[in-house]
């Protein structure tokens, strides 16, 4: 009768171990995915009422960033974000307007969203997500299953709501190049606030992302 306790003995290591190995860990919370080094999103973003489209070119490798903004039935706003923080905000249209600023802050960096808290699933946009909240400036959601983000909003109100993620997609060096009346005095000047600049409202919170 040897034979079959032995069988048990190595039944129940076995088991043990792989519970040892497999056990859930539901004290884990899940943790944003970072952004890919490059990817390219259309986003539709709604800032109480006020829609526009926005082109997101997030150029991590290259230490760039990009918001091209088409205001509903209005013009195209080019958002230009260098990693050194110098940032263009111009036109391409017969208005030939541009401003620049230099900011105390770079890009976004892949893992900005560590240290964010978990708040748990949600609903949103038609697709089960993870949420979670960085020092109460963003809240942000996650497909569950793909992983990819979906939604998010700041504090502000102002929402986007992501309808393309395409990983690895980068935009021609040509196209990163500001127009020429940006370097010198004959644009006419744009003004810069939290409708059109991603980056602004980044700043407030600049400490901790
Ligand atoms: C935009 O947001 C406002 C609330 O700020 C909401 O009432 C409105 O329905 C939204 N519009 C769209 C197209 O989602
Ligand atoms: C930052 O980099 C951009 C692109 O190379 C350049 O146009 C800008 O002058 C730089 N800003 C500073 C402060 O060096
Ligand atoms: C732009 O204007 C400033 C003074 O406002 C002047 O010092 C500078 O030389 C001008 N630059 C060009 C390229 O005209």
């Amino acid at each position: 009768m040897a034979a079959p306790s032995r069988i048990m003995v190595v039944l129940f290591l076995i088991c043990t171990a792989s519970l040892g190995f497999s056990e859930p860990t539901p004290d884990e919370d899940p943790t944003p995915t970072p952004w890919p080094h490059q990817f390219h999103s259309i986003l539709v973003m709604n800032y109480s009422g006020i829609l526009q489209i926005i082109d997101l070119w997030y150029d991590w490798t290259n230490g760039r960033n990009f918001n091209i903004i088409q205001h509903q039935l209005g013009n195209v706003l080019y958002d230009l974000e260098w990693n050194n923080g110098t940032s263009f905000f111009y036109t391409l249209d017969s208005s030939k307007q541009c401003s620049s600023a230099q900011l105390e802050v770079g890009i976004l960096r892949p893992n900005w969203l560590d240290g964010a808290n978990y708040l748990g699933q949600k609903q949103v946009d038609g697709f089960l997500c993870n949420v979670w909240e960085k020092v109460e400036f963003i809240w942000y959601y996650e497909d569950v299953v793909t992983k990819r983000p979906v939604h998010w909003v700041f504090y502000t109100g102002r929402e986007a709501h992501v309808m393309t993620f395409e990983v690895g997609a980068a935009l021609e060096d040509i196209k990163w190049q500001a127009p020429v009346y940006c370097f010198d005095n004959s644009s006419a000047a744009i003004a810069v606030d939290d409708s059109i600049s991603t980056r602004i409202p980044l700043l407030k919170g600049s400490t901790v992302l």
